[in-house]
Protein backbone atom coordinates (compact mmCIF):
# COMPACT_ATOMS: atom_id res chain seq x y z
CA UNK A 1 0.00 0.00 0.00
CA UNK A 2 1.45 3.32 -0.90
CA UNK A 3 2.35 5.59 2.15
CA UNK A 4 0.56 8.50 1.54
CA UNK A 5 1.78 10.68 4.34
CA UNK A 6 4.93 10.54 2.49
CA UNK A 7 4.02 12.12 -0.47
CA UNK A 8 3.21 15.20 1.42
CA UNK A 9 6.11 17.69 1.88
CA UNK A 10 6.00 16.80 6.48
CA UNK A 11 6.10 20.45 8.41
CA UNK A 12 9.54 20.55 10.74
CA UNK A 13 8.45 19.81 13.87
CA UNK A 14 8.30 22.70 16.29
CA UNK A 15 11.79 23.84 17.68
CA UNK A 16 12.24 23.62 21.37
CA UNK A 17 12.67 27.73 22.27
CA UNK A 18 14.48 29.40 25.34
CA UNK A 19 16.86 26.65 25.90
CA UNK A 20 21.03 27.23 25.33
CA UNK A 21 20.87 26.08 22.25
CA UNK A 22 18.25 28.68 21.10
CA UNK A 23 19.92 31.51 22.64
CA UNK A 24 23.24 30.96 21.03
CA UNK A 25 21.24 30.75 16.82
CA UNK A 26 17.30 31.84 17.71
CA UNK A 27 17.30 32.30 13.79
CA UNK A 28 16.07 28.93 12.50
CA UNK A 29 13.56 29.06 14.89
CA UNK A 30 12.07 32.29 14.48
CA UNK A 31 12.25 31.31 10.69
CA UNK A 32 9.96 27.98 11.79
CA UNK A 33 7.42 30.63 13.53
CA UNK A 34 7.33 33.33 11.12
CA UNK A 35 6.39 30.49 8.49
CA UNK A 36 4.11 27.50 10.39
CA UNK A 37 2.90 29.47 13.34
CA UNK A 38 3.50 33.40 12.95
CA UNK A 39 1.45 34.04 16.31
CA UNK A 40 2.57 31.47 18.40
CA UNK A 41 1.28 30.72 21.99
CA UNK A 42 3.90 29.55 24.33
CA UNK A 43 4.69 29.12 27.99
CA UNK A 44 7.95 30.65 28.84
CA UNK A 45 10.48 29.77 31.24
CA UNK A 46 8.45 32.51 34.10
CA UNK A 47 5.63 30.05 33.52
CA UNK A 48 3.54 32.96 32.23
CA UNK A 49 1.77 31.93 28.47
CA UNK A 50 2.26 34.72 25.94
CA UNK A 51 1.57 34.84 22.28
CA UNK A 52 4.89 35.44 19.94
CA UNK A 53 4.55 37.58 16.88
CA UNK A 54 7.26 36.82 14.14
CA UNK A 55 5.93 38.49 11.18
CA UNK A 56 7.28 41.93 10.11
CA UNK A 57 3.93 43.33 9.13
CA UNK A 58 2.32 41.68 11.74
CA UNK A 59 4.96 43.49 13.80
CA UNK A 60 4.33 46.69 12.97
CA UNK A 61 0.84 46.09 13.50
CA UNK A 62 0.90 45.01 16.89
CA UNK A 63 3.56 47.64 17.89
CA UNK A 64 1.06 50.36 16.63
CA UNK A 65 -2.21 48.89 18.40
CA UNK A 66 -3.91 50.86 21.01
CA UNK A 67 -5.26 48.17 21.61
CA UNK A 68 -2.02 46.25 23.28
CA UNK A 69 -1.50 48.54 26.56
CA UNK A 70 1.78 48.60 28.35
CA UNK A 71 0.25 48.79 31.60
CA UNK A 72 0.64 45.73 33.72
CA UNK A 73 -2.64 45.73 35.26
CA UNK A 74 -4.34 44.29 32.14
CA UNK A 75 -2.66 41.29 32.27
CA UNK A 76 -5.51 38.27 32.32
CA UNK A 77 -3.75 36.28 35.00
CA UNK A 78 -3.53 39.51 37.71
CA UNK A 79 -1.26 40.51 40.72
CA UNK A 80 0.07 37.00 41.01
CA UNK A 81 1.84 37.02 37.22
CA UNK A 82 3.31 40.51 38.16
CA UNK A 83 6.11 39.55 39.34
CA UNK A 84 6.98 37.28 36.37
CA UNK A 85 6.78 40.10 34.45
CA UNK A 86 9.43 41.73 36.09
CA UNK A 87 8.52 44.29 38.79
CA UNK A 88 11.15 43.79 41.22
CA UNK A 89 9.36 43.70 44.49
CA UNK A 90 7.43 46.52 46.21
CA UNK A 91 9.67 48.64 47.05
CA UNK A 92 11.48 49.09 43.18
CA UNK A 93 7.84 49.15 42.10
CA UNK A 94 7.76 53.22 41.60
CA UNK A 95 10.38 53.13 39.54
CA UNK A 96 8.44 51.05 36.90
CA UNK A 97 5.83 53.65 36.37
CA UNK A 98 8.00 54.41 33.49
CA UNK A 99 7.94 55.37 29.75
CA UNK A 100 7.76 51.63 28.81
CA UNK A 101 5.00 50.73 31.45
CA UNK A 102 2.42 53.01 30.46
CA UNK A 103 -0.24 54.36 28.21
CA UNK A 104 -1.59 57.43 26.60
CA UNK A 105 -2.60 60.17 27.77
CA UNK A 106 0.62 59.99 30.68
CA UNK A 107 2.60 58.71 27.95
CA UNK A 108 2.14 61.65 25.97
CA UNK A 109 2.87 63.94 28.60
CA UNK A 110 6.12 62.25 29.67
CA UNK A 111 7.35 61.47 26.65
CA UNK A 112 7.03 65.19 25.52
CA UNK A 113 8.94 66.39 28.82
CA UNK A 114 11.80 64.29 28.17
CA UNK A 115 11.74 64.16 24.20
CA UNK A 116 13.47 67.95 24.10
CA UNK A 117 16.71 66.42 25.77
CA UNK A 118 16.82 63.80 22.70
CA UNK A 119 16.81 65.72 19.35
CA UNK A 120 19.44 64.71 17.01
CA UNK A 121 21.07 68.37 17.76
CA UNK A 122 21.05 67.95 21.36
CA UNK A 123 22.47 64.55 21.29
CA UNK A 124 25.08 65.60 18.47
CA UNK A 125 26.88 67.99 21.59
CA UNK A 126 27.89 65.00 23.33
CA UNK A 127 29.55 63.36 20.60
CA UNK A 128 32.98 65.12 21.49
CA UNK A 129 32.29 63.42 25.42
CA UNK A 130 31.53 60.21 23.65
CA UNK A 131 34.83 60.38 21.68
CA UNK A 132 36.94 60.94 25.34
CA UNK A 133 35.13 57.92 26.61
CA UNK A 134 35.47 55.61 24.04
CA UNK A 135 39.41 56.82 23.47
CA UNK A 136 39.96 56.59 27.21
CA UNK A 137 38.43 52.92 27.23
CA UNK A 138 40.81 51.94 24.03
CA UNK A 139 43.75 53.40 26.15
CA UNK A 140 42.31 50.93 29.30
CA UNK A 141 41.91 47.57 27.20
CA UNK A 142 45.69 48.17 25.73
CA UNK A 143 47.12 48.27 29.80
CA UNK A 144 46.55 46.01 32.62
CA UNK A 145 46.05 47.02 36.59
CA UNK A 146 49.59 47.19 36.59
CA UNK A 147 50.35 49.61 33.97
CA UNK A 148 51.95 47.10 32.05
CA UNK A 149 51.23 46.90 27.71
CA UNK A 150 48.91 44.25 27.16
CA UNK A 151 47.34 42.49 23.56
CA UNK A 152 44.06 40.80 24.62
CA UNK A 153 41.25 42.49 26.45
CA UNK A 154 36.93 41.34 27.16
CA UNK A 155 35.73 43.70 24.78
CA UNK A 156 32.31 43.12 26.98
CA UNK A 157 33.55 43.86 29.99
CA UNK A 158 36.26 46.72 29.52
CA UNK A 159 34.55 48.14 27.11
CA UNK A 160 31.25 47.97 25.57
CA UNK A 161 29.66 47.87 29.64
CA UNK A 162 31.32 50.73 30.45
CA UNK A 163 30.55 53.25 27.65
CA UNK A 164 27.26 53.69 27.76
CA UNK A 165 26.78 53.90 31.61
CA UNK A 166 28.99 56.70 31.90
CA UNK A 167 27.34 58.42 29.02
CA UNK A 168 23.78 58.20 30.55
CA UNK A 169 25.36 58.91 33.80
CA UNK A 170 26.79 62.37 31.92
CA UNK A 171 23.51 62.85 30.53
CA UNK A 172 21.45 62.88 33.91
CA UNK A 173 23.90 64.92 35.44
CA UNK A 174 25.16 62.08 37.57
CA UNK A 175 28.23 63.61 39.46
CA UNK A 176 31.25 61.57 38.11
CA UNK A 177 32.37 60.09 41.68
CA UNK A 178 28.54 58.36 41.87
CA UNK A 179 28.91 56.83 38.65
CA UNK A 180 31.25 53.74 39.38
CA UNK A 181 27.85 53.01 42.28
CA UNK A 182 26.02 53.62 38.84
CA UNK A 183 27.96 50.74 37.14
CA UNK A 184 27.86 48.67 40.05
CA UNK A 185 24.24 48.67 40.66
CA UNK A 186 23.85 48.11 36.80
CA UNK A 187 26.10 46.09 36.68
CA UNK A 188 24.23 43.54 38.79
CA UNK A 189 20.98 43.97 37.00
CA UNK A 190 22.61 42.71 33.57
CA UNK A 191 24.47 39.79 35.34
CA UNK A 192 21.35 38.43 37.08
CA UNK A 193 18.61 39.42 33.83
CA UNK A 194 16.36 41.68 35.52
CA UNK A 195 15.04 39.26 37.70
CA UNK A 196 13.08 39.85 40.44
CA UNK A 197 14.88 38.86 44.02
CA UNK A 198 18.08 38.96 45.53
CA UNK A 199 20.97 40.97 44.78
CA UNK A 200 18.64 42.79 41.17
CA UNK A 201 15.89 44.49 44.07
CA UNK A 202 18.84 44.90 46.50
CA UNK A 203 20.59 47.21 43.48
CA UNK A 204 16.75 48.77 42.36
CA UNK A 205 16.44 50.03 45.76
CA UNK A 206 19.53 51.54 46.25
CA UNK A 207 19.40 52.80 42.91
CA UNK A 208 15.56 54.20 43.50
CA UNK A 209 16.96 55.83 46.80
CA UNK A 210 19.85 57.65 45.16
CA UNK A 211 17.66 59.16 42.14
CA UNK A 212 15.57 60.66 44.71
CA UNK A 213 17.95 61.91 47.03
CA UNK A 214 19.94 63.45 43.23
CA UNK A 215 17.02 64.92 42.40
CA UNK A 216 16.66 66.95 45.80
CA UNK A 217 20.37 68.46 45.08
CA UNK A 218 19.73 69.48 41.75
CA UNK A 219 16.35 70.96 42.76
CA UNK A 220 18.85 72.92 44.98
CA UNK A 221 21.35 73.43 42.94
CA UNK A 222 20.40 72.43 39.32
CA UNK A 223 22.93 72.18 36.25
CA UNK A 224 22.76 71.86 32.22
CA UNK A 225 21.53 67.80 32.70
CA UNK A 226 18.88 66.41 32.07
CA UNK A 227 17.26 65.80 35.86
CA UNK A 228 17.75 69.49 36.28
CA UNK A 229 15.68 69.75 32.92
CA UNK A 230 13.13 67.60 33.93
CA UNK A 231 12.70 69.40 37.26
CA UNK A 232 12.84 73.01 35.62
CA UNK A 233 9.76 71.59 33.71
CA UNK A 234 7.78 70.19 36.58
CA UNK A 235 8.51 73.14 38.70
CA UNK A 236 7.18 75.53 35.18
CA UNK A 237 3.72 74.21 35.65
CA UNK A 238 3.96 71.02 33.91
CA UNK A 239 2.81 67.92 35.93
CA UNK A 240 5.63 65.56 36.71
CA UNK A 241 5.76 64.18 40.13
CA UNK A 242 8.82 63.00 41.66
CA UNK A 243 8.78 59.46 41.83
CA UNK A 244 7.81 59.86 37.81
CA UNK A 245 10.99 61.76 37.55
CA UNK A 246 12.89 59.38 39.64
CA UNK A 247 10.99 56.57 37.21
CA UNK A 248 12.09 58.73 33.76
CA UNK A 249 16.23 58.47 35.47
CA UNK A 250 15.83 55.12 35.81
CA UNK A 251 14.50 53.69 32.37
CA UNK A 252 16.65 56.32 30.66
CA UNK A 253 19.25 54.33 32.68
CA UNK A 254 17.54 50.79 32.23
CA UNK A 255 16.53 50.99 28.60
CA UNK A 256 20.03 52.91 27.43
CA UNK A 257 22.29 50.63 29.12
CA UNK A 258 22.01 47.20 28.40
CA UNK A 259 20.83 47.59 24.91
CA UNK A 260 24.18 49.54 24.19
CA UNK A 261 26.35 47.16 25.47
CA UNK A 262 24.79 44.36 23.33
CA UNK A 263 24.82 46.41 20.10
CA UNK A 264 28.71 46.99 20.20
CA UNK A 265 29.25 43.36 21.57
CA UNK A 266 26.67 41.93 18.97
CA UNK A 267 28.25 44.30 16.28
CA UNK A 268 31.85 43.57 17.25
CA UNK A 269 31.03 39.85 16.93
CA UNK A 270 29.23 40.16 13.55
CA UNK A 271 32.02 42.26 11.96
CA UNK A 272 35.05 39.83 13.14
CA UNK A 273 32.93 36.60 11.68
CA UNK A 274 32.39 38.77 8.50
CA UNK A 275 36.01 39.83 7.35
CA UNK A 276 35.24 40.61 4.11
CA UNK A 277 33.04 43.52 5.01
CA UNK A 278 34.93 44.77 7.90
CA UNK A 279 38.09 45.32 5.86
CA UNK A 280 35.38 47.67 3.32
CA UNK A 281 33.90 49.26 6.45
CA UNK A 282 37.39 49.95 8.01
CA UNK A 283 39.02 50.93 4.62
CA UNK A 284 35.65 53.78 4.15
CA UNK A 285 36.35 55.14 7.75
CA UNK A 286 40.17 55.37 7.06
CA UNK A 287 38.98 57.67 3.71
CA UNK A 288 36.98 59.64 6.24
CA UNK A 289 33.41 59.22 5.18
CA UNK A 290 30.91 58.26 7.35
CA UNK A 291 27.87 56.76 4.57
CA UNK A 292 28.85 53.48 5.00
CA UNK A 293 29.44 53.39 8.89
CA UNK A 294 26.08 54.61 9.05
CA UNK A 295 24.21 51.87 7.26
CA UNK A 296 26.29 48.89 9.15
CA UNK A 297 24.69 50.23 12.23
CA UNK A 298 21.52 49.85 11.03
CA UNK A 299 22.31 46.62 9.56
CA UNK A 300 24.15 45.17 12.55
CA UNK A 301 20.59 46.16 14.21
CA UNK A 302 19.17 44.15 11.97
CA UNK A 303 20.93 41.42 11.92
CA UNK A 304 21.91 40.72 15.29
CA UNK A 305 19.72 43.51 17.47
CA UNK A 306 20.53 43.91 21.15
CA UNK A 307 17.02 43.36 21.80
CA UNK A 308 15.14 40.41 20.55
CA UNK A 309 11.67 41.06 21.89
CA UNK A 310 9.96 44.12 22.83
CA UNK A 311 8.86 45.00 26.11
CA UNK A 312 5.10 43.28 27.43
CA UNK A 313 2.08 44.32 25.65
CA UNK A 314 -1.23 43.14 27.29
CA UNK A 315 -4.49 42.88 25.03
CA UNK A 316 -7.03 45.35 26.76
CA UNK A 317 -10.04 43.34 24.41
CA UNK A 318 -10.20 40.57 22.13
CA UNK A 319 -8.28 41.14 19.02
CA UNK A 320 -6.64 39.64 15.86
CA UNK A 321 -3.32 39.50 14.82
CA UNK A 322 -2.14 37.76 11.16
CA UNK A 323 -5.03 35.69 11.24
CA UNK A 324 -5.08 34.58 15.21
CA UNK A 325 -7.31 36.10 18.16
CA UNK A 326 -5.67 36.94 20.75
CA UNK A 327 -7.98 37.24 24.15
CA UNK A 328 -8.64 40.41 26.32
CA UNK A 329 -6.41 40.38 29.26
CA UNK A 330 -3.79 38.32 27.22
CA UNK A 331 0.08 38.81 26.66
CA UNK A 332 1.47 39.52 23.42
CA UNK A 333 5.47 39.57 22.91
CA UNK A 334 7.00 41.16 19.49
CA UNK A 335 9.74 39.61 18.33
CA UNK A 336 11.71 42.29 17.17
CA UNK A 337 14.83 39.41 15.51
CA UNK A 338 12.48 37.73 14.00
CA UNK A 339 10.59 40.36 12.09
CA UNK A 340 13.65 41.91 10.93
CA UNK A 341 14.70 38.30 9.22
CA UNK A 342 11.34 38.25 7.48
CA UNK A 343 12.13 37.63 3.91
CA UNK A 344 8.71 39.34 3.11
CA UNK A 345 10.11 42.44 4.01
CA UNK A 346 14.14 41.82 3.07
CA UNK A 347 16.14 40.82 0.06
CA UNK A 348 18.24 38.37 1.76
CA UNK A 349 17.63 38.62 5.17
CA UNK A 350 20.24 36.35 6.65
CA UNK A 351 22.69 37.52 4.29
CA UNK A 352 24.96 40.79 5.90
CA UNK A 353 24.95 43.81 3.61
CA UNK A 354 26.23 46.24 5.36
CA UNK A 355 25.69 49.00 3.06
CA UNK A 356 22.01 48.02 2.80
CA UNK A 357 19.69 50.78 1.93
CA UNK A 358 16.21 49.66 2.30
CA UNK A 359 16.39 49.14 5.62
CA UNK A 360 13.57 49.94 7.86
CA UNK A 361 14.32 47.63 10.37
CA UNK A 362 12.23 47.30 14.06
CA UNK A 363 15.43 46.80 15.88
CA UNK A 364 14.25 50.60 17.59
CA UNK A 365 10.19 49.55 17.81
CA UNK A 366 7.98 51.33 16.24
CA UNK A 367 4.96 53.47 17.37
CA UNK A 368 4.75 55.82 19.96
CA UNK A 369 7.12 53.49 22.27
CA UNK A 370 9.62 54.06 19.47
CA UNK A 371 13.14 53.99 20.89
CA UNK A 372 13.44 57.51 22.47
CA UNK A 373 17.43 57.19 22.75
CA UNK A 374 18.03 55.83 19.03
CA UNK A 375 20.30 59.03 18.49
CA UNK A 376 22.65 58.68 21.32
CA UNK A 377 22.89 54.74 20.41
CA UNK A 378 23.78 55.65 16.96
CA UNK A 379 26.15 58.04 17.86
CA UNK A 380 27.62 55.64 20.70
CA UNK A 381 28.04 52.57 18.47
CA UNK A 382 29.34 54.86 15.06
CA UNK A 383 32.07 56.32 17.35
CA UNK A 384 32.74 52.77 19.10
CA UNK A 385 33.20 50.72 15.90
CA UNK A 386 34.78 53.44 13.87
CA UNK A 387 37.16 54.24 17.31
CA UNK A 388 38.09 50.67 17.91
CA UNK A 389 38.82 49.78 13.82
CA UNK A 390 40.88 52.71 13.35
CA UNK A 391 42.98 52.28 16.50
CA UNK A 392 43.14 48.41 16.54
CA UNK A 393 43.02 47.63 12.89
CA UNK A 394 43.87 43.90 13.66
CA UNK A 395 41.13 43.26 16.03
CA UNK A 396 40.34 39.36 16.28
CA UNK A 397 38.67 37.22 17.75
CA UNK A 398 40.55 35.05 20.92
CA UNK A 399 37.95 32.38 21.47
CA UNK A 400 36.24 29.88 19.52
CA UNK A 401 32.83 31.37 18.38
CA UNK A 402 31.33 27.45 20.12
CA UNK A 403 33.02 28.67 23.36
CA UNK A 404 31.15 32.03 23.61
CA UNK A 405 27.54 31.77 25.81
CA UNK A 406 25.02 34.48 25.39
CA UNK A 407 22.91 36.08 27.90
CA UNK A 408 19.68 33.90 28.80
CA UNK A 409 17.61 36.88 29.56
CA UNK A 410 13.86 36.87 27.75
CA UNK A 411 14.32 40.45 26.44
CA UNK A 412 17.69 41.11 25.16
CA UNK A 413 20.40 39.26 23.01
CA UNK A 414 23.57 39.94 24.20
CA UNK A 415 27.00 37.95 24.74
CA UNK A 416 28.88 36.97 28.37
CA UNK A 417 32.26 38.08 26.80
CA UNK A 418 33.66 38.69 23.96
CA UNK A 419 37.90 38.13 24.17
CA UNK A 420 39.64 39.58 21.67
CA UNK A 421 42.97 39.90 20.57
CA UNK A 422 45.01 42.82 19.01
CA UNK A 423 48.30 44.82 18.16
CA UNK A 424 48.41 47.37 21.07
CA UNK A 425 49.34 50.80 19.96
CA UNK A 426 53.11 52.35 19.92
C1 LIG B 1 12.34 52.11 23.84
C2 LIG B 1 15.70 49.61 21.43
C3 LIG B 1 19.18 52.48 23.14
C4 LIG B 1 15.87 54.84 25.74
C5 LIG B 1 12.97 51.19 23.02
C6 LIG B 1 12.28 50.15 22.29
C7 LIG B 1 13.22 49.45 21.63
C8 LIG B 1 14.50 50.04 21.92
C9 LIG B 1 13.01 48.23 20.74
C10 LIG B 1 10.77 49.90 22.26
C11 LIG B 1 10.38 48.76 23.16
C12 LIG B 1 8.92 48.43 23.08
O1 LIG B 1 8.15 49.02 22.31
O2 LIG B 1 8.52 47.52 23.81
C13 LIG B 1 16.91 50.18 21.67
C14 LIG B 1 18.13 49.76 21.03
C15 LIG B 1 19.11 50.55 21.49
C16 LIG B 1 18.51 51.49 22.45
C17 LIG B 1 18.27 48.62 20.02
C18 LIG B 1 20.52 50.42 21.05
C19 LIG B 1 21.54 50.60 21.50
C20 LIG B 1 18.59 53.41 23.95
C21 LIG B 1 19.26 54.50 24.63
C22 LIG B 1 18.32 55.13 25.39
C23 LIG B 1 17.05 54.48 25.17
C24 LIG B 1 20.75 54.80 24.51
C25 LIG B 1 18.45 56.32 26.30
C26 LIG B 1 19.42 56.77 26.87
C27 LIG B 1 14.65 54.28 25.45
C28 LIG B 1 13.41 54.70 26.10
C29 LIG B 1 12.40 53.91 25.55
C30 LIG B 1 13.03 53.02 24.58
C31 LIG B 1 13.26 55.78 27.15
C32 LIG B 1 10.92 53.96 25.92
C33 LIG B 1 10.22 54.89 25.00
C34 LIG B 1 8.71 54.94 25.22
O3 LIG B 1 8.14 54.04 25.81
O4 LIG B 1 8.13 55.96 24.80
N1 LIG B 1 14.32 51.11 22.78
N2 LIG B 1 17.17 51.21 22.52
N3 LIG B 1 17.25 53.44 24.29
N4 LIG B 1 14.38 53.29 24.55
FE1 LIG B 1 15.76 52.34 23.44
Amino acid sequence: MPDETAATPATPPAPTLFTWEFAADPYPAYAWLREHSPVHRTTLPSGVDAWLVTRYADARQALADARLSKNRGHHSEGANAKNKVGIPGERGADLMTHLLNIDPPDHTRLRRLVSKAFTPRRIAEFAPRVQELTDRLIDGLQMDEAGAVKSEADLIHEFAFPLPIYTICDLLGVPPEDQDDFRDWAGMMIRHGGGPRGGVARSVKKMRAYLLELIHRKRADPGDDLISGLIKASDHGEHLSENEAAAMAFILLFAGFETTVNLIGNGVYTLLRHPEQRAQLQASIARGETDLLETAVEELLRYDGPVELATWRFATQSLTIGGQRIGEGEPVLVVLAAADRDPDRFDGPDTLDLARRDNQHVGYGHGIHYCLGAPLARLEAQSALATLLTRLPDLRLAADPDDLRWRGGLIMRGLRTLPVGFTPEA
